[in-house]
């Protein structure tokens, strides 16, 4: 994993505190941002790219990009700002490669992706890593970020903590 990541560990006891995880990330979403979304079928990356894309004041509903690979969604005046992948139908980074997905990167919008580890070797280094994990109503949601990142999702995670959401002591 290169360099010393930070991370915290929240739980979300409902499909509507992933989604305002989601939608609190969302909100300090800056042009040039990757986030990676893995965890099981049904762990709730899409609900959180919901959250997320409201967060990033975008209007559009978030759907899963399970068909198309990445869906585009642009704020109101066109600009694309939010591109949300699912990878999970690629075999390898080859392939994400050979169909010119690495060209998003340089897009200036933020990436969510879905399924990443299937292309992990094409992601860049820099990014947010989170996990889900859990059945039922709840999930243990990992979030690994680089210093630089620090005091934003340290701002993300007071907004939970007063949202009710609990977090486990990762030392931080
Ligand atoms: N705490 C929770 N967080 C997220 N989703 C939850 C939670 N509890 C139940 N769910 C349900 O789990 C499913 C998550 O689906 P989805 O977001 O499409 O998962 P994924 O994209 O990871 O396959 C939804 O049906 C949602 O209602
Ligand atoms: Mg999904």
């Amino acid at each position: 994993m290169g360099k010393k990541m930070k991370t915290w560990r929240g739980k979300s006891i409902s499909v509507e505190m992933t989604e305002a995880l989601g939608e609190a990330m969302g909100s300090v979403a800056v042009p040039g941002d990757v986030l990676t979304l893995d965890g099981d079928l049904g762990a709730g990356k899409t609900a959180f790219t919901r959250g997320f894309a409201r967060g990033m004041g975008l209007r559009s509903r978030v759907t899963s990009p399970t068909f198309t690979i990445v869906n585009e969604y642009n704020d109101k005046d066109g600009v694309p700002r939010l591109f949300h992948f699912d990878t999970y139908r690629l075999g390898n980074s080859d392939d994400f490669y050979d169909a010119g997905l690495d060209e998003y990167f340089e897009r200036g919008g933020v990436c969510v992706i879905e399924w990443s580890k299937v292309i992990e070797d094409a992601l860049p280094e820099k990014r947010i890593r989170m996990e889900i994990e859990g059945n039922g109503d709840e999930r243990t949601i990992t979030v690994a970020f680089g210093e630089e990142d620090l005091s934003r999702m340290e701002n993300v995670k007071e907004k939970m903590q007063e949202g009710g959401m609990g977090f486990e002591d990762t030392g931080l």
